[in-house]
């Protein structure tokens, strides 16, 4: 294994009855990267973000993160170790508010007195622009607001490694700025690893992107790259 690796997968399988939605994927990401997964519908993004984060089971395979083999980690410990994330599907407590919302998910992992914790989960909410909201009940919230409560709770898990999945899907044009100056901003302590939709996002933030199809990594490389990839524009980019 790469020492300045963070995370690796080796030959990850994720099979669903005859459908192979992930297949034998080897895919590795360097500590302080911000990458992009990309691909049609279907090509398995999720579905390996889910092997990562241990949501579900690999097939085969293996996953280290951090110089550990947590192929067969439970969930919970995957978050213990620093692996932060919000899914495609709203993950909030829509009953209570944003602060509790935020708060819940800095405690799970969270050393120290309550004091730090409340100071913790305000500069958070402060970080992603929704302390004004912040005894606003969650589930009342504009739809974009409550998808920057999502990365909030991402981040109040002081991951070491924040996965996101379509963060971006259903905000409007001056939330999209907002989000991807938040992503810069936590780049600095957070290796990012960000499905996304959006092309201008995509080539904007990442270093690197990784173009997935069928369940296969086709195609990896910069921006630039990846834009002059014939493979990409075939399978993904509409010829
Ligand atoms: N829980 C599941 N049960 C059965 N098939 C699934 C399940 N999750 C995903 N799939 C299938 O796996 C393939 C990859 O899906 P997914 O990982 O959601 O792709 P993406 O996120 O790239 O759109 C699709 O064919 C999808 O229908
Ligand atoms: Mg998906």
């Amino acid at each position: 294994m790469d020492t300045m690796n963070l995370l690796e997968t080796q030959k990850l399988t994720r099979h669903f009855g005859g459908i192979t939605a992930v297949d034998d994927v080897n895919f590795s990401l360097k500590d302080g990267e911000i990458r992009a997964l990309i691909g049609p519908n279907g090509a398995g993004k999720t579905t390996f973000v889910s092997l990562v984060t241990g949501r579900i089971e690999a097939s085969s395979g293996r996953i280290s993160f951090a110089h550990e083999d947590i192929t067969h980690l439970p969930a919970h410990k995957r978050i213990a170790r620093g692996m932060g994330y919000t899914f495609q599907i709203t993950s909030i407590f829509p009953d209570l508010d944003c602060f509790e919302n935020v708060h819940l998910a800095a405690q799970r992992n969270f050393e120290g007195p309550a004091r730090k914790l409340y100071s913790f989960t305000r500069m958070i909410l402060e970080q992603v622009g929704l302390n004004t909201y912040r005894t606003d009940i969650a589930g009342d919230l504009a739809y974009g607001h409550q998808r920057l409560l999502e990365i909030a709770m991402g981040l109040a898990q002081r991951p070491k490694l924040l996965i996101l999945d379509e963060p971006t899907q259903g905000l409007a044009g001056g939330e999209i700025k907002d989000f991807m100056h938040l992503i810069r901003e936590v780049s600095d302590r957070t290796t990012i690893l960000l499905i996304e939709h959006n092309m201008d996002v995509v080539m904007s933030l990442a270093e690197k992107i990784t173009v997935m199809d069928q369940g296969k990594i086709i195609a990896e490389g910069t921006p630039e790259e990846i834009q002059a990839n014939e493979a990409v524009q075939t399978a993904y980019l509409g010829g």
